[in-house]
């Protein structure tokens, strides 16, 4: 069934959350917002951070995400610049910076979001906007982790992030284990120091880059995890996956990695969550918010079969 439905249905509902027509139809329907709440807690920046002070009672760490991507304007990269510094204003007054190790609250920034997509000039857009948002998280005591997106963003994400760390050597970078080229990116990155959040890459990638196996994926993400945790940097280990977790401290005292931390999406194993932060283990989680949550909401679908039939049937439900 799994296997089925990662070689058929997966690319269909990947195919569908690049649609526009969809998009727009979906984030306006009541039913499928109310759906979506499992993943996507709130609208608004208000809404966010009431589940952020939940997650913050429990011991998590947290990591925010405004949602948006593929922006088609300058208007509205600028206006994504403007929530975040929003945010970060809000996050800052919250005085929650924690210790010097890592700090507790963080943003993520998707690059497509900030302009990077754009004909003109897109990619200096992106980084001026990711260094105006980076300039207000350091004096704010914020970490900002830059998101990875589809494989032909990659190599524009990574030169971008190079030159971030010129001025901000806390920028995290998020790694994808499906791409062929990452265990060399890890390589990289980790030589140089850097926080990177490997995952395990949620896209519909073509075979020529990308491993489609779910077992291969598996094997590259712990090949790429070992190299992070072997090397000077701060490994994030974004991974809902039991076989994952499991090898984390096995890899951790064979490389005498010493800093390292899990990361799980909002919504996703929630008592995976708490167990790990129980025991004492660094957890952080990815809250997205915002109303554009049709690609983040159609990645989740596609990952897993169970939320595609809970999706279906709170669908049919409202139909009768
Ligand atoms: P896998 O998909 O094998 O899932 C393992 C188990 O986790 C499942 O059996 C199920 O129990 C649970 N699970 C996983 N997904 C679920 C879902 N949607 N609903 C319910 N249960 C689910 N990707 C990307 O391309 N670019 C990025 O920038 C990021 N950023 C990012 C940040 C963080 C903090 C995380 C945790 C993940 C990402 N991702 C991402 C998504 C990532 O690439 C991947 O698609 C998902 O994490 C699912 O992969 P797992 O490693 O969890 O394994």
């Amino acid at each position: 069934m799994a296997g089925l439905f990662a070689s058929t249905l997966r690319p269909v509902i990947l195919a569908a959350s690049k649609g526009h027509g969809l998009r727009h139809t979906a984030e306006r329907l009541p039913v499928t917002r109310k759906v979506v709440r499992r993943f996507v807690p709130g609208e608004t920046i208000d809404s966010v951070l009431d589940s952020v002070a939940v997650l913050r009672d429990s011991g998590r760490y947290v990591s925010i995400d405004y949602l948006g991507e593929d922006v088609t304007g300058v208007d509205a990269a600028n206006a994504a610049v403007g929530v975040y510094l929003n945010l970060i204003d809000r996050l800052r007054a919250s005085g929650d910076h924690g210790d010097a190790g890592a700090r507790p609250l963080e943003i993520s920034l998707k690059l497509s979001a900030l302009g990077q997509s754009l004909e003109r000039d897109g990619e200096k857009i992106a980084r001026d906007n990711a260094y105006a948002i980076c300039q207000a998280a350091q004096r704010a005591g914020v970490w900002a982790t830059v998101d990875a997106e589809d494989h032909t963003t990659t190599d524009s994400t990574l030169s971008i992030v190079r030159d971030l760390r010129l001025d901000f050597p806390w920028i995290g970078l998020v790694l994808q284990a499906y791409l062929r080229r990452t265990l060399g990116d890890c390589e990289e990155f980790a030589g140089a120091g850097a926080r990177i959040r490997l995952c395990k890459g949620a896209y519909d990638e073509p075979a020529s880059v990308a491993y489609r196996d779910p077992a291969a994926v598996t094997a590259s993400y712990l090949r790429c995890l070992r190299v992070l945790m072997a090397g000077s940097g701060y490994p994030m280990v974004a991974s809902h996956d039991p076989a994952i977790i499991d090898a984390v401290s096995g890899l951790a005292r064979e490389t005498g990695c010493g800093a390292f931390e899990y990361q799980m999406l909002y919504g996703i194993r929630d008592g995976e969550q708490r167990r790990l932060a129980d025991s004492g283990a660094r957890v952080r989680v990815y809250v997205p918010f915002g109303t554009q949550w049709y690609g983040y909401f159609m990645r989740r679908l596609a990952e897993r079969p169970a939320n595609l039939t809970f999706f279906l049937r709170a669908l049919a439900q409202r139909a009768h």
